[in-house]
Formats: structure tokens, sequence, C-alpha cells
């Protein structure tokens, strides 16, 4: 019956905490989906060290990313989480993958240009082949569908060019993925910068909303959001600080933008704020008590990487063994 699923692989980097960006735009649609498709659900730690970690904060992250999806609605038995860095599979495809890409091709990628730009001091070969690592976390899952957001498209065709090329070059190997758009939601923006995504790591910690900020600091954030000197409720794309508000608050309370502007229409941007950040601390409240009671439980959290690594690397071993017979290494002797 499960065979008969699509499958569907998506990653999120613990390379810093998630924020209502993530949530809204990726792990909340995630949780819907478990039903009607098979899926795998990332913590791509391999990902994260493209840019300098710490070790100890890293290391937490990981867990508290893992713990996440799980206070998100994202079941650990009906889905299969884990670590990337658990199934070395994702290294050694990367590898045989990293040979049928072109160095033109990567140096292409926008990702890989702003990340250089941003971290001149470490431009590593990490950070330039990046892609071939996510196409391979894709690749070996034989996914059908990718969920991820636009800035990550550029990413997925490189993917799906290598399974065709490869396909080409060696037999039907891989399946060819295809984009996920789930359509709901719309993009969240920083706060102190609403023309840009908002991102966990931003430097200026106003930008964002944490999946973990106390309802104190939520409120405050909210209160800081950059607007305008326009003084109008309206939903206006061009008005990027009010148009992200009216879409945190819709995202968060199921009400339509529509609505919203109908009842703060000649209201101040002050009680307007309080709403959005009280449908902000609602909406986040009951995930963030599943988080405190599974945060701390190692044997739930144990049992989950178990079981995730297990079926994870079942899949993947599959794939990559394929790929090393045809690509003519000698077979194993055990
Ligand atoms: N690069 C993605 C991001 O930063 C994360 C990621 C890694 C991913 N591997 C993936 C997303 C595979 C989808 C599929 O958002």
């Amino acid at each position: 019956m499960d065979s008969e699923k699509k499958i569907i692989f998506s990653g999120i980097q613990p390379s810093g905490s998630l924020t209502l960006g993530n949530y809204i735009g990726a792990l909340r649609n995630w949780s819907k989906l478990q039903e009607d498709y098979s899926c795998y659900f990332c913590v791509v730690d391999l990902h994260a060290i493209t840019v300098r970690q710490d070790p100890a904060m890293l290391r937490k992250r990981c867990m508290d990313t893992l713990c996440l999806f799980i206070a998100s609605g994202i079941d650990p038995v009906e889905n299969t989480i884990f670590f990337q860095s658990h199934v070395s599979a994702h290294a050694e495809l990367s590898w045989v993958l990293s040979c049928n890409t072109y160095f033109g091709e990567l140096g292409r990628m926008i990702q890989f240009k702003e990340k250089s730009q941003k971290h001149s001091e470490n431009v590593n070969a990490g950070l330039f082949t990046y892609p071939v690592l996510m196409a391979a976390d894709i690749l070996l899952y034989q996914a059908d569908l990718v969920p991820v957001g636009a800035d990550q498209k550029q990413h997925l065709e490189i993917a799906r060019d290598l399974a065709v090329r490869f396909n080409n070059a060696y037999s039907e190997t891989f399946k060819v993925p295809e984009p996920f758009i789930s359509g709901v939601g719309s993009r969240i923006m920083s706060l102190a910068d609403p023309t840009s995504k908002m991102s966990k790591s931003d430097a200026n910690e106003n930008g964002y909303i944490l999946m973990l900020d106390e309802p104190d600091v939520i409120a405050r954030k909210i209160k800081r959001a950059v607007t305008d000197s326009d003084g109008v409720i309206a939903y206006d794309e061009s008005r990027p600080g009010i148009y992200n508000l009216i879409n945190i608050m819709s995202a968060c309370s199921g009400i339509t933008p529509e609505q919203i502007v109908d009842t703060y229409e000649g209201k101040g941007y002050g009680d307007f704020k309080m709403a959005v950040a009280d449908s902000v601390i609602a909406c986040l409240e009951p995930l963030q008590k599943r988080y405190n009671e599974i945060r701390n439980d190692k044997t739930f959290i144990n049992e989950v990487m178990a079981r995730g690594d297990e079926k994870a690397a079942k899949a993947a071993y599959k794939t990559l063994n394929k790929v090393y017979k045809k690509v003519g290494f000698a077979p194993k002797s055990l």
C-alpha cells in the first residue's frame, strides 16, 4: 500500500533556531502531507557546516530541529524523520554526482554567489558543491516531489538535470523530481526589512520571530516591526511592512487578508500590531507546549532517531548500491 504513495523529500538546515517563516512556509504544510504521501523529512546537518558552526551549538540545534518537526505535527511513525549525517549514503552519492556536475553550472547558482559574498572569509568547496549534496538527498529516496521555497528552485533544477544526465549516461536509475508548491501561505518576510525573507541566519534578531520565542518577545518584535508612515491599513504589496503583517496574521489565524483589513481599517498601527502579536502567540502556543513535553524525553527522542535512521538508510542504500554498480565499482564481497 505504502509503495503506491508518491514520495516527498524535504530538509531544513539546523543552522539557526527555526522561525515563524519555517513553520508557516514549511513545517506546518509538511505535517499535512503525511496521509497522502510517503514523506522523508531531514535535518540537513551536513549542509549546515558549509558555514562555520560552533559544535556545541550545532549539536543542540540539531536536536531542537528534530523536536520542532514533531511539535509541528509531523508524526515520527507515519513519516521518516532523520539526520542527514546518520545516513552516509548522502555524502557518498554526492561524490558520484559531483563527478557529473560541471564547474560552470555550480558557478551560476545565485545562493552560492550570495553566500560567498556574505561569508567572504570562508568561500569553501562545500559551499560551492552544496547543490550536489542537495541533489543526492533528493535522488537517493527516488522522490517524486520536493517542497521548496522560491530560493531553492535553482537547486532543484540542478537535481533534475543531474538525474536526467545520470539516467542518460548509465541507464534509468533516478526518478526526476518535481517541485511541490503547496499554494497555501504567502512568504513570510523579515520584520526589520520586509523586502527580504524572514531568515534564521539574519544578524538582526528583531527581523525574525522564532518558533520558540516567549509571548512577550513576540509582542516586542512585532511592535518594532518596520512599517511606513501612511498610517492606513490596506493589503497592498507596494507597502511591504503592513502587507507582511497582514500575511502573518492571516497565516496564524486563518482569517483572510480582506477580513483583516475590514476589521482594522481606520485603526492605528499600534492596535493592529497588538492583534498580529496575539494571533502569532496563539498559533505557536500548542506547538511550544508539545515541544517542551518532548525536548527532554531522551527515550522518546532516541526511539524517533533509531526508527528514522533505519528507514532512511534502507531506502538510501538501495539507490546507492544501484549507482555504484552502474558506474562500474567492483561488487562488495559481503
Ligand atoms: N537547501 C535547502 C534550504 O536551505 C535545504 C535542503 C537540503 C533541502 N537538502 C534538501 C530542501 C533537499 C529540499 C530537499 O532550504
